[in-house]
């Protein structure tokens, strides 16, 4: 059965048997082995169910163990790194052969970040080990932002999840490449295209749907129930018979609120047997670049209203 637990040790212990535990990040929970060890970052492909080709981010304890599992580190990210790590963003770098293929799909590329949750940090000291970490959700699924998400996500797939509180930022981490002399965003996240740019400048523009990157499908963070993104709620005012969810940014005073509540809020609705949820989009700026993105990969489809005529759009 698996257990929520507060003590660290109990989970250093787990990591160097080399199995996967639930771990709290300052994003979203993780589920994190020894990166240094094919036989058990296997493990967290099987529980998550995640495809083989979708390489995981490794997380270390400070900046000097980039040179160690990256090498060729352009100056770029040692300026990024100093303004914004430990925190909510993660580097993609050529890799050395000491972390397995397994980590990294196979890539020559390595995903890098310190994260800043100071039990996972305390881990990442006490273990030595630099930890490969999906978020903790099964493949395709919502984000966990607390312990008790990670057990409804994978109860049974693990022995422990350490418990580090509800994650104090809500979604996943920015994720930018320094690959072929030209930095890009390949996964918007906390960390805006504005915070990066006034530290190293103007970046590429490409969108991340237009990079090829594994794991960057248009089907993630889904709901079981069908999400569709709507203009307005007064759409689907005059529908009748229908139980509908509403994903309500109103109650939030800032962007920050609703990141940090927008995966928990779809969970909880998604528990209530809606017939569907509606979404308006947020403001597309700044963090909602990052909302959107993670509402965009979450729904079926649009709902609009066209002649009087409810019409749903699938993707
Ligand atoms: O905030 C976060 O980043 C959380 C916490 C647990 O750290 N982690 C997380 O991991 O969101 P995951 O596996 O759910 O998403 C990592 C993303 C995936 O889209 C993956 O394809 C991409 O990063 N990625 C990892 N390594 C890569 C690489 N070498 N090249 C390109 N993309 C990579
Ligand atoms: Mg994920």
């Amino acid at each position: 059965m698996t257990k929520i637990i507060t003590d660290i040790n109990i989970a250093v212990k787990e990591i160097k048997k080399g199995n996967a535990v639930g771990i709290p990040t300052e994003t979203v929970y993780g589920l994190g082995a020894n990166a240094l060890d094919k036989n058990t970052v296997i493990k967290i492909f099987e529980a998550k169910d995640r495809p083989k080709f979708n390489p995981l981010i490794v997380h270390v304890r400070s900046i000097d163990c980039f040179t160690k599992y990256g090498k060729n580190i352009p100056e770029n990210v040692y300026k990024l790194a100093d303004a914004y790590s430990p925190g909510p963003i993660t580097f993609i770098v050529q890799k050395t052969n000491v972390i397995p293929d397994i980590v990294t799909a196979g890539n020559t590329s390595i995903a890098l970040r310190i994260p800043s949750h100071p039990v996972l940090m305390t881990l990442l000291s006490e273990s030595g080990l630099p930890l490969a970490a999906p978020s903790a959700n099964r493949s395709g699924r919502i984000s966990p932002t607390s312990a008790k998400e990670v057990l409804e996500e994978l109860s049974g797939k693990i022995e422990y999840i350490l418990d580090g509180g509800k994650c104090s930022v809500g979604i996943e981490s920015t994720v930018v490449t320094f690959l072929e002399n030209d930095v890009k965003i390949l996964r918007h996240g906390f960390i805006t295209r504005k915070d990066i740019e006034k530290v190293i400048g103007k970046i590429s523009n490409a969108t991340p749907e237009k990079i090829i990157s594994p794991g960057q499908s248009k089907n993630h963070y889904a709901p079981s129930t069908p999400l569709y993104l709507i203009e307005s709620y007064d759409i689907v005012n005059s529908i009748k018979n229908k139980r509908i969810g509403y994903l309500d940014w109103q109650k939030y005073k800032t962007l920050k609120e609703i990141a940090l509540n927008l995966f928990e809020d779809l969970r909880k609705l998604d528990k209530n047997k809606y017939d569907f949820i509606v979404s308006e989009k947020v403001e597309e700026s700044g963090l909602g670049v990052a909302i959107n993105d993670r509402l965009e990969k979450a729904c079926r489809g649009r709902m609009k209203m066209i002649s009087n005529e409810l019409i749903v759009i699938k993707k």
